[in-house]
């Protein structure tokens, strides 16, 4: 990556949580073009969406979009919402689980709250045979979310997993621990930023520890998600799975909605698990902002998209 780029990711990432932009942001609505980006304002929007995918053989999983509340009436609202989209898969019969941020159910507010709210989205999916995501927000909340879900394994709720960020050098130690544990993981490069003490800065570094985790996953037989849009990974894991006999019911790969959708749409003809992360609500501000910061070329999609109007 190039300076200029790697300045320019470096803003969009501040950018990210900035609540002024934010509120500006958002007066111009998904119109700006995060529709890319995101399923729509609604859960029915998102369903709809999901219905769509789940015709081409590809399930999902549903993010009801929201981060760092700052009440925590906000995360126990959060709560009834995942309660009811899990609920609303269910009615639907729809191909989906779903992802949520612990920041959103309330974790750095309280973190005994915070656990209680996921907790009891846990044991409903569960009577529903359903599962749940608990996504990797930034360094300050790791070992907190690996928490939240070892917690919930220690009572047997085992339909519950978080993801692990190649970017961090403690992964590989998280990995080893966790596959012991029999931990559902989804691995990813990481989409925050961290300080060069604890994250590789090279990309090249980042994508070759990302090889390693996934192939000591792949190799461990325990359920793994590897989520990527990066073709060269995604090349890499389909020989790597024929080299080694890799059965394909071990693993899945997952793509975020409205990015390379051919792609998807491709490795779910040849055969491939491949689930979409669907995200949808009001609070699409800080997501829509790090996929922005994750390709500089979306920006001018945005741009162009204002212009026409
Ligand atoms: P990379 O960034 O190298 O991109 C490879 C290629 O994919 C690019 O050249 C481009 O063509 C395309 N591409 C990638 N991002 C794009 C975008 N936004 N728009 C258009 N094209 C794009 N992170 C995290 O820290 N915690 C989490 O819980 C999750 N969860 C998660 C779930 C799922 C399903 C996915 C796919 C990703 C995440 N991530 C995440 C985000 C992840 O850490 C990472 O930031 C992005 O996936 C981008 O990295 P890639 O692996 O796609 O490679």
């Amino acid at each position: 990556m190039d300076v200029s780029t790697k300045l320019f990711r470096s803003i969009l990432l501040t950018l990210a949580g900035n609540r002024a932009v934010e509120s500006l942001a958002l007066k111009y609505g998904l119109r700006l073009g995060a529709s890319k980006f995101v399923a729509g304002e609604t859960l029915e929007e998102a369903l709809e969406q999901v219905r769509v995918l789940n015709r081409k053989g590809i399930v999902a999983t549903l993010d009801h979009l929201g981060e760092g509340v700052r009440h925590l009436s906000e995360a126990a609202s959060f709560q009834e919402e995942y309660l009811r989209l899990l609920d609303q898969i269910r009615i639907t019969g729809l191909y989906a689980n779903v992802s949520l941020k612990p920041t959103q159910m309330g974790l750095s507010l309280d973190p005994k709250a915070g656990y209680s709210h996921i907790h009891n989205i846990v044991i409903h999916a569960k009577s529903l045979g359903n599962f749940v995501r608990i996504d990797m927000e930034n360094s300050p909340f790791t070992d907190a979310t690996i928490e939240l879900m070892r917690r919930c394994h220690a009572e047997g709720l085992t339909n519950v997993g978080t993801v692990i960020q190649a970017y961090l050098y403690r992964s590989e130690e998280d990995i080893r621990q966790l596959t012991a544990e029999g931990a559902n993981l989804r691995l990813v490069k990481g989409a925050y930023k961290e300080p060069r003490a604890i994250a590789y800065p090279q990309l090249r570094d980042v994508d070759a520890n990302f090889k390693r985790l996934i192939a000591y996953r792949l190799r461990s037989g325990v359920y793994t998600a590897v989520a990527t849009h990066d073709e060269n990974i995604i090349n890499w894991v389909k020989s790597f799975i024929n080299e080694e006999r890799i059965p394909l019911s071990s693993f899945e790969f997952q793509m975020l909605y409205g990015v390379r959708t051919p792609l998807q749409e491709q490795l779910a003809r040849e055969g491939y698990k491949v689930r979409c992360y669907v995200p949808y609500g009001r609070k699409w501000y800080p997501y829509f902002v790090r996929r922005l910061a994750e390709r500089p070329a979306n920006v001018w999609f945005i741009v162009k998209n204002m212009v026409k109007r």
